[in-house]
């Protein structure tokens, strides 16, 4: 048992760390000197497409979320996102414009395969990104993306998330490229930075002291925030999921601008804002958020590379110049945070009670 964890304490632990890893992999041969390729697909995908549905749940569904701003900024296609759960039931009106893609980890949760079954039905395309080859999502799907994460073995998803972000960031500009909605200094850029996201994963003997040290405080709260604009507002979301999960902790991921139309009124000392404050990203903007919730007392911390003195703590990531590699430094910084307050509250990091690792029941 020890010794397939590698010396870590938790397959969680062992998981986050191998992220910068299973990251290079699963983008080997898809970035090509300066372009993006995927061998499982072909530019008629996009043939009759104005649009993208994508459906998932949980961690998955956060995936999918953070892409949704990236179809639309950068391959200029319309994208919406959707629990599968919901979706099922909602009598959806699926037209054949639409690009169907459902994300998941195992390739078998019950909500997001009926919901692939039903866009098959109607018609659409599809695309599963999966970690499981042959789970029955990529035997339904018309095409298959492998995330190439290995196996997942801690039921809080970590390098799942991340090599799914991944994918779907370069699903993003390969679709890009091919609606010509890209100019090619931008390409250049966004591949330069999907380079770097190994190294932004890399975790930091620094950072992970810093999480365990206010792990002890951070446990006292009764309740938490995660807050962040844009994608950051799906990283917080998956940040608070996260410390549900294995802390059992109260926590609400919400985009910071909308604090203010009713969840401000629960600030007080005991409420902890953990705010995402990327500098290449709505900085200013967040920033007049966080300035409201320290007027009203919330015990913040912040994660960014800028100190604000108006937050009680800070925990530095490394200076980037592109957001994404921010939500990546950030996203470790999450996961690090909730295993660390969940090992103090002596929990059990990789069973966490009442959940399971696939859902494959309704
Ligand atoms: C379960 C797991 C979550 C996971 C979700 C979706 O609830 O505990 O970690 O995100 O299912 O799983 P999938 O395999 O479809 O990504």
């Amino acid at each position: 048992q020890f010794a397939q964890k590698d010396g870590f304490r938790f397959f969680m632990e062992k998981e986050i760390y191998e992220q910068s890893d299973v990251v290079s992999d699963c983008m080997i041969g898809r970035i090509q000197d300066n372009s993006i390729n995927f061998d499982e697909i072909s530019p008629e995908l996009l043939d009759g497409i104005n649009e993208i549905k994508i459906c998932a749940c949980g961690t998955s569904y956060h995936a999918g979320l953070t892409s949704s701003y990236l179809f639309e900024r950068l391959a200029k296609i319309k994208c919406n996102v959707e629990i599968a759960s919901e979706f099922r039931y909602k009598e959806p009106l699926l037209t054949k414009d639409t690009l169907f893609i459902v994300i998941s980890q195992s390739g078998e949760t019950a909500d997001t395969l009926e919901a692939l079954k039903m866009a098959k039905k109607a018609g659409l395309k599809s695309v599963v990104v999966c970690n499981v080859d042959n789970s029955s999502m990529t035997r339904v799907a018309d095409f298959t993306i492998l995330t190439r994460a290995g196996i997942e073995k801690g039921v809080a998803s970590t390098k799942a998330f991340s090599t799914q972000t991944v994918v779907l960031w370069m699903l993003a500009l390969y679709f890009a490229k091919i609606n010509s909605s890209i100019s090619s200094e931008l390409l250049q850029s966004e591949i330069k930075a999907l380079r770097e996201v190994p190294k932004s994963l890399i975790v930091e003997d620094r950072i992970h002291e810093k999480t365990k040290r206010l792990s002890k405080r951070y446990l006292h709260g009764h309740g938490f925030f995660f807050i962040g604009r844009d994608v950051f507002f799906p990283l917080a979301l998956e940040g608070a999921l996260k410390l549900k999960e294995i802390s059992y902790l109260h926590a609400e991921g919400y985009p910071s601008g909308e604090m203010k139309h009713g969840p401000i009124a629960l600030a007080d000392p005991e409420l902890f804002t953990i705010a995402l404050m990327p500098q290449n990203l709505l900085y200013d903007k967040i920033k007049s958020n966080v300035e409201e919730l320290s007027a009203r007392d919330s015990t913040i911390c912040s994660i960014s590379s800028l100190e604000f003195e108006l937050c009680d703590d800070f925990i530095k990531i490394q200076e980037t110049n592109h957001y994404m590699l921010e939500f990546f430094e950030m996203l470790v910084v999450l996961q690090l945070f909730s295993m660390e307050i969940s090992i103090r509250l002596g929990n059990d990091v990789d069973m966490p009670r009442n959940l399971a690792k696939s859902v494959t029941v309704e």
